[in-house]
């Protein structure tokens, strides 16, 4: 037989291949998609008004240069520049930075907010920059060290998240791996932070976590 009529099959079946794979997108690119998705709705996903508990306890935040990790269309990043911290934005998602800017610009503090458009899978954090670092509803617990790394001694950091409740006991979908155990933010963080506030209530109908620390002095 003719050796181009046994390639043919193979080829066909690559090219079938390849042509599916136009349309999809993996990993961190796939994430990007869905947030650039969602976020390309006029209305701001959640909202233009910060998370309640980063506007109540602003105070202990020690004031300078901010990072807010996966700082999607704004709300945070913006109330921390009208606050007077100069802030930085990190996000892969360019429609989401792009909303932000705009909020910025609205409240009139677009000097204070950098947004920088990075995939956290890959990106490395500035050593000892910022004074304060927020994230709030993004989780990734391999991402403990670079926090620590990018703070200043003595720079605090707010974390917001749901425990493993808001599926158990609440029946929501919700990846597990973005979730966490009763008490694990404090075990987790308290290893490098000193806890100056913790929330966490098996009441609270939205099973949230809450917490902000000072980075222990030393600490790498
Ligand atoms: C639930 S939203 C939180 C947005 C914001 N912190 C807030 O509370 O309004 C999660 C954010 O994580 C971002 N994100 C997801 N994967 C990411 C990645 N690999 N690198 C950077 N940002 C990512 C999304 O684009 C999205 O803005």
């Amino acid at each position: 037989m003719n050796s181009h009529f046994i390639f043919v099959p193979y080829l066909a079946f690559f090219l079938v291949g390849l042509f599916a794979c136009q349309g999809a997108a993996f990993g961190s690119e796939a994430d990007k998609v869905k947030w650039d998705k969602k976020f390309s709705k006029e209305d701001y996903a959640y909202g233009k008004e910060p998370l309640p508990f980063l506007k109540e306890n602003v105070d202990l935040l020690k004031k300078g240069r901010a990072l807010d990790i996966a700082a999607g269309e704004g709300r945070n990043a913006v109330f921390l520049a009208q606050q007077g911290f100069a802030v930085d934005a990190l996000d892969i998602s360019a429609v989401g930075l792009v909303k932000a800017t705009s909020l910025a610009k609205v409240k009139g503090v677009e000097e204070n907010l950098k947004t920088v458009e990075a995939d956290l899978d890959t990106y490395l954090f500035p050593k000892d920059s910022y004074d304060t670092i927020i994230m709030v509803n993004f989780t990734d617990r391999k991402m403990t060290q670079q926090i620590v790394h990018a703070l200043k001694d003595g720079g605090t950091f707010l974390y917001a998240a749901r425990t493993l409740d808001f599926t158990r006991k609440r029946g929501k979908k919700f990846n597990p791996d973005y979730l966490w155990e009763t008490n694990e933010v404090l075990r987790h963080f308290g290893e490098h932070f000193t806890v100056i506030k913790y929330e966490e209530n098996p009441n609270d109908p939205q099973s949230r976590v809450f917490f902000i620390g000072i980075k222990k002095s030393g600490v790498k």
